[in-house]
């Protein structure tokens, strides 16, 4: 790439991203979380539901919506959660939510799934046309599998993380089984080694893996893996370093940094990342083509990653010190343009003619 080439993009879809809206507003809330995905190249995000409280009633779900309405920055769907006690209610979510999220492992928060009869009752009931999307490690990711294959309907595997898994999921797609999956920056970029230099920032769940995991992940990047997904999980600082560190880090502002980087290295073909980031994600979860959207990125000059002048309220990030090429630098949201040079509207408060190169 030459220096300080612009390049226009569709706007990024992070099918994965924790807004902390209700409930946890002092590590995010929707107007942050979406300004930092603005500023990541981002103009869609679906959102998790491991809120408090936990959106897994009508009721609560459609609230956590009527938020996002009012505060949004940029497109954002919810997850409905997956809850023994809400079994009922699963047809009425469905009509309303993006995907059902199920928790098969112990992550942050009070969500866990355990027992095959709720597992039965969220395939049996959950709408065909809607994905349902798992946290599921180890032997539940096989789990989650066999319940795809057996019900015959579509499953998105969150955050896929070690070279076990990724060979699984490989071997699924060649039966053609209807499996999709994602994999996160941080599971791209770090191993366990960094460990000792991050200390709780480079905790998250699935935690980090090792030198051949992170390999077995890039090796299939061309062909089993179908998005990039941040799972951007902000807690504070504080938090971080207090004495029950809960799990996850931000990515929204970071992701797209990192894997132009990447591409740069000739480690993928920007239409890959394109697939990756924003073909896919759309497709996987049947989201209409945003009208006149689009993102600039500035490709060539080399610039540090920092935790200065992040738009994300916990204001860190694990990458902090990365040299990365390739930024964001303009996005236009239904032919509005919300992100310039670091400012983020208030929409269309940016005026094209004053500022910008292009
Ligand atoms: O590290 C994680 N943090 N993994 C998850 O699955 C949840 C997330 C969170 O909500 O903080
Ligand atoms: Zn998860
Ligand atoms: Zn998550």
């Amino acid at each position: 790439m030459s220096d300080n080439a612009y390049v226009r993009l569709p706007g990024l879809v992070d099918v994965h991203v924790h807004l902390r809206t209700p409930g946890g507003e002092h590590k995010e809330d929707v107007r942050s979380g979406t300004a930092a995905a603005l500023a990541g190249g981002f103009t869609t995000v679906l959102a998790m539901p491991n809120t408090l409280p936990p959106l897994v009633t009508l009721t609560d779900l459609r609230s956590a919506c009527r938020r996002a309405d009012a505060e949004a920055l940029c497109d954002v769907h919810y997850f409905a959660g997956a809850s023994a006690e809400h079994t009922d209610e699963l047809q009425s979510l469905g009509r309303k939510a993006v995907g059902l999220k199920i928790y098969m492992d112990q992550t942050y928060g009070p969500l866990r799934v355990g027992g095959l009869l709720t597992l039965l009752r969220c395939f049996q009931r959950w709408p065909r046309e809607k994905p349902i999307a798992v946290h599921a490690e180890g032997e539940s990711l096989a789990a989650a599998i066999g319940l795809a294959a057996a019900f015959d309907r579509p499953l998105h595997l969150c955050h896929v993380s070690r070279a076990t898994e990724i060979a699984l999921i490989a071997q699924a797609k060649q039966r053609g089984l209807p499996v999709t999956c994602e994999v996160t920056p941080h599971h791209l970029f770090l191993t366990k080694g960094d460990l000792g230099r991050l200390g709780p920032l480079g905790d998250m769940r699935p935690t980090l893996g090792s030198q051949a995991d992170v390999a077995a992940l890039w090796a299939h990047l061309d062909s089993t893996v179908d998005c990039i997904a941040t799972d951007h999980a902000p807690h504070t600082l504080a938090e971080k370093q207090g004495a029950e560190p809960p799990p996850g880090v931000p990515g929204l502002e970071t992701a797209l940094p990192l894997m132009l980087t990447a591409v740069d290295d000739g480690r993928l073909t920007l239409e890959r990342l394109v697939a990756l980031m924003a073909t896919n994600p759309r497709r996987i979860f049947g989201l209409q083509e945003q009208p006149e959207t689009w993102i600039e990125v500035e490709v060539g000059p080399t610039w540090e990653l920092s935790n200065d002048g992040l738009r994300t309220r916990c204001g860190w990030t694990p990458f902090a010190g990365f040299a990365v090429k390739g930024r964001v630098h303009r996005v236009q949201l239904r032919g509005q343009i919300v992100f310039q040079k670091g400012d983020i509207g208030p929409l269309g408060s940016i005026h094209r003619s004053s500022k910008g190169p292009l």
